[in-house]
This record gives C-alpha cells, sequence and structure tokens, in this order.
C-alpha cells in the first residue's frame, strides 16, 4: 500500500450500532471484534450452569417431547437478525424452543438406534476444539493434533485388535468410511489408470460388490456414489441368525466370475444395525482370500465390544479385514462426529486420495503423516482431541467397565422379556441390543400393529425413546443400551413402561 493511500486509509472504527445488544461492539474500536475474553469466560460459565442443571435432574427431562411439525418449524422461523441480541436471549431461546423438541441422544432413557454418549471429558474436548479451530489437513497445518491423531489411531486398533502399523485417518462417520474403503478397493482392483482415465467409456469388466441382506444402507450409498450401480451389489443371503452365508458369498462370486464380472470387495458387518449380528468374518475371510477379492469390515456398532470382559472372545477376529471401519462415536463415549477408517495396505488409501496442490506442498520426513491424504477430505476438524481426553481420563480399564455394565443390563432385559408371557426376544445378540415383541395374539398384522403403537406410544411420552426393526418374525421392538448414564432401575422403568403400554392396548396382557 503506498503512503498515500495508507493515510488515506482510516479504519472506519466501529461506533454502537444503533439498537445492538452485540458486546463485542466497542465504541471507537479498530475491529468490530469478538466478545471480551472475560465475557466469553462469563458466558462460558452460564452455559456449564444449565448443562450441569440438565445432567443433575436428567430423569425429569423427557426424552422427547412430541410438536407438531408445522408448529416447530414456524416457533423457530424468524427473519435474518439485523441486529446483535444479548446472550442471555440467545440462551433462553434454545432452552425454551428448541431443547424440549430435541430427542436427547445423551440421555439414559434414550434407547433408539445405536445409543450412544458424549461423555463429560469428551464434550469439554469439543469445546476446546472449537475454541482453537485446528485445520488438520497437513502436519504443517496442525503438528501436534496430526501427531496426537496418530497416537489415538493406534490406541483404537490396539483396542479393536486390528494391526497397530495399518494406515488410518479418523473421519466424520462409518458411511464415509466405508465409501472411502470401497474406492481404494476399486482403485486396488483396476490399477492407478482408473484414477486417470476414469470408468465410462473404456473396456472394462462389470464390477461388483458383495454384502448380505442385513448390511447398513451406506454400503448401498457407496455402491450408487462410486459408480457399480446398485445392481452390481449382491445382497448374499443370511441365515437364520442373520449372518452372512459363506457358501452362498463364495458361490455368487463364483457365477460372477464366469459370467465375466470382475469381483471387488466383500462388506462383511460385525454388529449389524437391524439385530446386532457379526458375519462369520473368518470364513468370509477365506472365501475373500481364495477369489482375490477385497474384504472391507463394517464393525462400526460391533468393533469396541470385544473390550468389555464377558465379550472377549466372543467378537469376530477383525484383523483379515483389507479395511475396517469402527465408530467411536457410536460406542466410547465420544461425541459425535468421530470414525476411524483402518487399511491394512500400506499407501493403499493414499494411492486413491492423495493429491497435492502447490499451496498444500510442504516438507516432509518420517514422521510426518498429512491426514488429507487419506480421503477426500480437505479441512479437517481436530477430532484427535476428544479421543484423547476420553480415553486418558477413563482408561482401557474404565472404558471396558462402562461396556460391561450396558452387556449386563442388556442380559437383565432379556431375561426379563423371556420370562414374561405373551413377550419373547426373537433374536439374539451378544450386543447390547435386545429385539423384543409382544405377542398375546397369534395374528402377525395385529401383533405387527400392535408393537408399532407401543413404540409410537412410549416415545411420545417423553420416558423413554426406542426404536424398531422388522425381521422374519415381524415388528420388533429394539432397544439398545448404551449410555454413559443408564442404570438398572432406568432399563426397569422402561420394561415397567413397554408393559404397562401393552396391557393398556391389548387387554389380554392384563389376565396373564
Ligand atoms: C452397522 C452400521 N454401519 C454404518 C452405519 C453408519 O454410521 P454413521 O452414522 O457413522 O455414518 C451405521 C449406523 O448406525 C451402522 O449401524
Amino acid at each position: 500500500m503506498s503512503e498515500r493511500a495508507s493515510e488515506d486509509w482510516k479504519p472506519r472504527g466501529h461506533g454502537e450500532p444503533s439498537n445492538s445488544a452485540d458486546p463485542s461492539f466497542r465504541k471507537g474500536s479498530e475491529s468490530p471484534g469478538d466478545w471480551p475474553p472475560e465475557l466469553f469466560e462469563e458466558h462460558g460459565r452460564e452455559l456449564l450452569a444449565v448443562l450441569r442443571a440438565h445432567f443433575e435432574s436428567i430423569r425429569e427431562v423427557p426424552v422427547t417431547v412430541p410438536r407438531g411439525t408445522g408448529e416447530l418449524s414456524a416457533s423457530l422461523r424468524q427473519d435474518l437478525p439485523e441486529h446483535g441480541v444479548e446472550f442471555e436471549r440467545v440462551l433462553d431461546d434454545t432452552r425454551e424452543l428448541v431443547l424440549p423438541y430435541l430427542v436427547h441422544w445423551n440421555h439414559p432413557s434414550f434407547h433408539g438406534y445405536f445409543s450412544n454418549s458424549a461423555s463429560f471429558p469428551g464434550i469439554l474436548a469439543e469445546t476446546m476444539t472449537a475454541a482453537l479451530n485446528v485445520n488438520a489437513m497437513l502436519w504443517k497445518s496442525a503438528p501436534a493434533a496430526s501427531a496426537l491423531e496418530r497416537v489415538v489411531l493406534g490406541w483404537v486398533a490396539e483396542m479393536v485388535g486390528y494391526p497397530a502399523e495399518a494406515d488410518a485417518v479418523l473421519v466424520n462417520g462409518a458411511s464415509l468410511a466405508t465409501l472411502y474403503a470401497l474406492a481404494t478397493a476399486r482403485d486396488a482392483a483396476l490399477g492407478p489408470s482408473v484414477r486417470v482415465e476414469g470408468l465410462a467409456g473404456r473396456d472394462l469388466p462389470v464390477l461388483r460388490l458383495y454384502t448380505s441382506d442385513q448390511a447398513h444402507s451406506s454400503v448401498d450409498k457407496a455402491a450408487i456414489t462410486l459408480g457399480f450401480g446398485q445392481v452390481n451389489l449382491v445382497k448374499v443371503p443370511s441365515d437364520e441368525r442373520y449372518r452372512m452365508r459363506p457358501e452362498a458369498l463364495e458361490a455368487a462370486i463364483l457365477d460372477d466370475l464366469a459370467a465375466g464380472y470382475k469381483p471387488v470387495a466383500v462388506v462383511a458387518t460385525v454388529g449389524t444395525t437391524s439385530v446386532g449380528a457379526a458375519d462369520p468374518l473368518q470364513e468370509i475371510a477365506d472365501v475373500c482370500e481364495r477369489n482375490g477379492v477385497w474384504l472391507h469390515v463394517d464393525a462400526a456398532f460391533g468393533g469396541f465390544w470385544r473390550l468389555a470382559p464377558s465379550l472377549a472372545g466372543q467378537v469376530e477376529d477383525l484383523t483379515r479385514a483389507d479395511s475396517l471401519v469402527v465408530n467411536p462415536h457410536k460406542c466410547l463415549y465420544i461425541p459425535m462426529e468421530a470414525t476411524v477408517l483402518h487399511c491394512r495396505h500400506e499407501g493403499a488409501l493414499a494411492d486413491t486420495f492423495r493429491l497435492v496442490a502447490e499451496y498444500l506442498t510442504s516438507a516432509q520426513d518420517e514422521h510426518t503423516v498429512d491426514y488429507m491424504n487419506l480421503t477426500p477430505q480437505l479441512g479437517r476438524s481436530f477430532r484427535a482431541l476428544k479421543l484423547w481426553w476420553v480415553i486418558r481420563t477413563f482408561g482401557r480399564t474404565g472404558l471396558a467397565e462402562r461396556l460391561e455394565h450396558s452387556v449386563e443390563l442388556a442380559v437383565g432385559l432379556r431375561e426379563a422379556v423371556t420370562a414374561e408371557p405373551l413377550w419373547r426376544c426373537p433374536v439374539d445378540s451378544i450386543y447390547p441390543l435386545v429385539c423384543l415383541r409382544y405377542e398375546p395374539s397369534q395374528d402377525r398384522e395385529v401383533c405387527d400393529r400392535l408393537n408399532a403403537e407401543i413404540v409410537e406410544e412410549l416415545n411420545a411420552s417423553g420416558e423413554a425413546f426406542v426404536s424398531h426393526t422388522v425381521i422374519d418374525d415381524g415388528y420388533v421392538i429394539r432397544v439398545s443400551i448404551g449410555n454413559i448414564h443408564t442404570t438398572r432401575a432406568d432399563v426397569e422403568r422402561l420394561w415397567r413402561a413397554l408393559r404397562e403400554i401393552a396391557a393398556r392396548r391389548f387387554p389380554l396382557a392384563r389376565a396373564a
């Protein structure tokens, strides 16, 4: 800037904006600025007080309060704010207009989908992460964050029994981890030319993927996104325990080879979403090895439970997976979003995703890992910090005790259900996922409807939250136990509520 221009260029100075309560505007300051740090601390304390009160009385907090979709949308609709308001108002509005109408996943009576937990050290780590706002794309852009990522990835590998020297990276969720793993499997099958020439208009065989009919929908989404096409995702039938049939898998692969197709990857699941089944990994790995097919294992839910002493030795051995996904945000008391993608083939993820623009070049040595090279994501938050804090604060033993507690609660619930006339658990799982069904009638449709009504009424009551699935036996209620605050009394209360609703809805239950 020339001397003259610099003289001409005068900061405007920020006066009090009309009717603004935004305290960052300090009259005459040279920047619009942020809150002064002391105000940040003051509001931080207010927020922590709100959260402390929330968790101290969490059992009086409804898991959710039903509200019509239109009414809820209308209550939050607001013109773009022209001027700032006091933070107290923002916080009050959050308490009044938002909090009641969430579904409180971090609640001891939340048992829907896969019940997860944001533990207190994890919550505080998220605050620190946001405050530092580090971008962990390169070692150079985030040295200690990259070094720490490597450390926690090694710990996770050790906890789930995967080779610690395998490549690994933190990503936001299992769905994208599977997408990335299958992109790498595809490139490994086709070779590096696919990066340059793409797939279209080339004389390539039809590429095929295989998974069980119980696999998570993220596998379908990956097949769609990566250009395999849904018709080329072969859904291998599962057995009566919802486990993939290895002999059916091999038959499908051999049929495809005979037809001139190219089998690329098998996705096996450890802890299926619907009922918590686990595919027989060793037999599947044998099939993959015999036929030169990549094995990706989705252990998003099931991977960590081997830490629970009573499940040690029962969880499938994951070591033979070419790539593996596990979800610390599902089972390890880490706030969302935190997933680990492992790949035993050194450099394979980078072969697919490494592309370094000039402005991202940096010096390399034997210690540097640039995590931007292992997935398509460039800007990455400092996810490693929350893993570091939670794993260090609880330790492996503390994590194992907590996981074991959930397993024990699930065993107790399963026993109670099995002992109750008219109720049954149509499918078993080693994991703390209990599928139950009320059957006061021989009529399957009547029972399906009744169980759906029970779920709806329970969830509307705010007392607890469960979800459902449909299996060979029909509609079943899924109770996932995994929240860090859940106690035996919470599960007993849930079981009582389910029976009371059932008895009211279908008086036969009263006679039983
Ligand atoms: C077995 C399994 N795989 C993948 C996913 C997708 O996980 P995410 O929500 O982290 O993408 C889920 C979600 O519940 C799951 O149960």
